[in-house]
Order: structure tokens, then C-alpha cells, then sequence
């Protein structure tokens, strides 16, 4: 079988060299659209978005547009945004509250829960020929609320989203809930959206635990806010990466996170501001998180992403950020903002100007990595740099695997040396994905790489 990836034998993964093609290639982004989005887990919203009968958040799945939305009686549904009768998108709003949703072509009317509700002059022009009841909104058919995040499939034959995650979610759970004392305490405050000039893979991979790229953020670092600066928020990164040490972790179905797991016992630093009461606040959340997560608590995540284009930051920024694909070379971000709900307010303001400041369309490191993307993107365009692949060799053969890190142990393919393995899983899914493989195959299941007792290989 030819696979996508190799239609023009540049692509390796063994060798670690992508073919530039499925960056910048229409009818490889058709397949990615046909065979990839309608099957894999994705991100939709948060249920602190819709948290009153009626509310409605409107979000995309793919290019598909999708309304998320809190019927009458309280149930989360997930619909095709997009009018039974002649296809017109019924609701053309980002979010807000409402009864019914009225298409605006010829006002067939739909309920909360996606049933037609009115159709003009149905009795004089329909009766005895349209059964309403087949015609209501066409609902996604696996939804899941993990934590407060929903995410759906369209494919009725997708494992449960926890088997789907596999060894990655306690790194994504780091992000949806470790900083409060309880599971799924998180809310949004807020989600900028923007769009950019670049394959959506280019942002997807970086959040794999692209380290290799800090020089980019060399500005933000010299004035403290950078993802590598010394100073940090007050130090923050330095204090609480104290005795710490740095893992790239690849998961069988193609996440990839890059974390740190800090020494047992170590102490809170204060970090966050010249203020008490925000340094208390977190002071008793990171005695919370220790209580409540033992030896996990010492799991740092700085950046991971969820096959195939949801990212997020584990600890501040704490965030979840979607890659809507628009094209081949078109990228709408979604970033979505977590602070804890029952945070004093005076601690969400502080972490919604952090989070103005670091990250989104005007954050200061957001522009460096759109910056690179967007420019990779243009510059493979052309005929002649198609010719040549893009490198992903960076520790092949050498990262030894290290499952133990200070003591604990971490699942997946683990290593304490900064590598690319997380990027060739990545496309290895991908790339199984475009092949029509069964579930088997994109969990990474019979994956020798993954396999609990494997021989502890590099690659
Ligand atoms: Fe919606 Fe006709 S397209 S009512
Ligand atoms: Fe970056």
C-alpha cells in the first residue's frame, strides 16, 4: 500500500525525514479531512462555557462547524451546526442562550435537544409527507465530559476517550484539574481565537515537547516571561523546577508531552507575585495537588498535545489550545483559558493578565512560535523546497529510555534526553490514520515500541 506519506519516497520515519508534501499538499489535507477528523477524539469546549439550561457554545470539529450546547434538562449535546432542510448553519453566534435555534433561511426551528420543533406551513406543504422526527439536528455520536472538558468522535467505533488518552492522561489531567483541590474544579475565563497562515501540524507538533526551539523565545526570555527564563514570574520556573528533571514522553496512540518530574519532598517556593495572598493561594493548592495526587504531583508538564490538534500547557498558563485546521495553509487557534472556579478573584485577574501577556495572537511567545510556523509553511510551498524533507532526527538512536525519573515511574516511552521520538510517533498515527487502519492499529496497540515489558530500546 502507498502510504500518504511516502507518495514521493521522502518521507522516512525510521530515518526521522518528513516528506514536505503533507504539509502543503491539497489532497493530502482532503485525506487528513476525510479520514482523520471524522474518527480521532476531539477537543469541543467546557462545560463551564454552557453552565445554565440553554446556553450554547458554537465550536468546530475538523472544518465542520458544531454547536456545544446545554439543553432544557440539563444534558450536554454535541450537533452538526448546519440546518436539516437546506444545510444552512442554524446558529451563526459564538455563544449565548436561547430556547430554539431558527434557521434564518426558511426558519425550520430546532429545540435545545436537536429536535424540530416548527416548520413553516407544515400542515398546508409537508403533512403526511415529512416525519419530523427523522429530521432533527444530526447529533455527534460519542461525546465525553472528562473533567469539564468535552471532546467527541464521529466515529461510533472509537475506544472510550480514557483508553484513547492511555499514559497521557494523567499529564493532560495535570492541566484540567491539579491545581485545585478537586477534579474538574477548573473553569474558562476566557478564549481567544485567531487565525494564522500555517499548516496546523506545524503547531500540533511543537506542543509535543518541541524544546529544541527555546532560541526562538530568546527575546521574552531576557525580559523573564519566556518559557526557558531565568527570572520567570518572580523565578517561578527555576523555583519550581528545582532538583527537577526535564522527560520527553511519546504515548502509543501519538500524544506527546514534554514534562519534569521534581524531586520528592520539595518544598513550595514562592514564585507568583509580590503578594500574599495570591502566593497563599498557591501555596495551599500545591498542598492540595501533593494530598491528593501522591507522587503524581511531582508531574510538571510544560507543553503537550492530544492526537491529533489539541494542546495544552500543564501548569501556568494552564490552558487548552485546538488547531482548526483550514486548509493547508490555514491554522485557526483556539486557546482556552483554565483558572480554578472557587479561586479568589483577585488570583483570576492576576492569571488573566499572565495569560494576555505569555500567550494567544498578542502573547508574547504565541507570536515567536506563529513566526516559525508560518514562515516553515510558506517556504514549503514551493517546487524546489518540496523537493526536500523536513528533519525530524533529533535524538534518534541516542535518548536512552529512562521510565524511572526521580525516583518515579513514568509510562510511555520515556526519556531524561531531549528528543524527537514524540514528533515520529505522532506521524507513524497519522499516517495510519490516512491508511484507513483499524483502532488496533492508531491506539498503538501491537506497537513493539509501546509494549509494557518491551526491551527498553532507544530509537
Ligand atoms: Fe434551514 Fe431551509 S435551510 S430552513
Ligand atoms: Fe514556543
Amino acid at each position: 500500500m502507498t502510504h500518504a506519506l511516502d507518495t514521493t519516497g521522502k518521507t522516512d520515519l525510521e530515518e526521522g525525514v518528513v516528506d514536505r508534501d503533507i504539509f502543503v499538499r491539497d489532497d493530502i489535507y482532503r485525506q487528513e479531512i476525510e479520514k482523520l477528523f471524522t474518527r480521532a477524539w476531539l477537543f469541543v469546549g467546557h462545560e463551564s462555557q454552557i453552565p445554565n439550561p440553554g446556553d450554547f457554545f458554537t465550536s468546530r470539529m475538523g472544518e465542520e462547524s458544531v454547536i456545544l450546547v446545554r439543553d432544557k434538562t440539563g444534558v450536554i449535546h454535541v450537533f452538526l451546526n448546519s440546518c436539516r432542510h437546506r444545510g444552512m448553519k442554524v446558529c451563526r453566534y459564538d455563544q449565548g442562550n436561547t430556547s430554539l435555534f431558527t434557521c434564518p433561511y426558511h426558519a425550520w426551528t430546532y429545540a435545545t435537544d436537536g429536535k424540530v420543533r416548527g416548520i413553516p406551513q407544515y400542515q398546508e406543504l409537508y403533512a403526511g409527507v415529512l416525519d419530523r422526527e427523522k429530521w432533527s439536528l444530526i447529533e455527534v455520536p460519542r461525546m465525553v465530559n472528562y473533567k469539564g472538558t468535552i471532546w467527541a468522535s464521529w466515529d461510533e467505533k472509537a475506544p472510550d476517550f480514557e483508553t484513547y488518552l492511555g499514559d497521557a492522561r494523567i499529564h493532560l489531567d495535570q492541566a484540567l484539574d491539579c491545581r485545585d483541590g478537586r477534579p474538574g474544579g477548573s473553569e474558562v475565563i476566557g478564549v481567544h481565537k485567531w487565525v494564522f497562515p500555517s499548516n496546523w501540524k506545524l503547531a500540533a507538533e511543537n506542543f509535543l515537547g518541541d524544546s529544541y526551539h527555546n532560541p526562538s523565545h530568546r527575546s521574552v526570555d531576557l525580559i523573564g516571561i519566556g518559557p526557558s527564563a531565568r527570572t520567570g514570574v518572580k523565578g517561578r520556573r527555576d523555583n519550581e523546577l528545582e532538583m527537577a528533571r526535564h522527560v520527553w514522553i511519546s504515548f502509543a496512540a501519538g500524544h506527546g508531552v514534554h514534562s519534569a518530574v521534581q524531586a520528592a519532598g520539595a518544598e513550595y517556593v514562592a514564585q507568583f507575585a509580590n503578594d500574599p495572598e495570591i502566593e497563599e493561594y498557591f501555596r495551599h493548592c500545591h498542598n492540595e495537588r501533593n494530598a491528593r495526587l501522591g507522587d503524581n504531583a511531582r508531574l510538571l508538564p510544560f507543553t503537550g498535545t492530544i492526537f491529533p490538534n489539541t494542546s495544552y500547557h500543564g501548569r501556568q498558563p494552564r490552558n487548552l489550545c485546538v488547531w482548526h485546521p483550514h486548509g493547508t495553509t490555514e491554522t485557526e487557534g483556539w486557546r482556552f483559558f483554565l483558572v480554578d472556579a472557587d479561586a479568589p478573584t483577585k488570583v483570576k485577574d492576576f492569571l488573566r493578565h499572565f495569560y494576555m501577556r505569555y500567550s494567544g495572537p498578542a502573547g508574547m511567545t504565541e507570536q515567536d512560535d506563529m513566526e516559525n510556523w508560518l514562515y516553515a509553511t510558506k517556504a514549503s510551498v514551493g517546487t524546489i523546497a518540496r523537493r526536500y524533507p523536513f528533519n525530524y532526527q533529533l535524538a534518534r538512536n541516542q535518548a536512552e529510555l529512562d521510565p524511572e525519573v526521580n525516583g518515579l515511574t513514568v509510562r510511555g516511552r520515556v526519556t531524561t534526553k531531549m528528543t524527537e521520538h514524540m514528533a515520529r510517533g505522532y506521524y507513524r498515527r497519522w499516517r495510519a490514520y490516512l491508511d484507513g487502519a483499524g483502532w488496533d492499529e492508531l491506539l498503538g496497540q501491537n506497537d513493539s515500541r509501546f509494549a509494557r515489558r518491551a526491551p527498553e530500546a532507544a530509537e
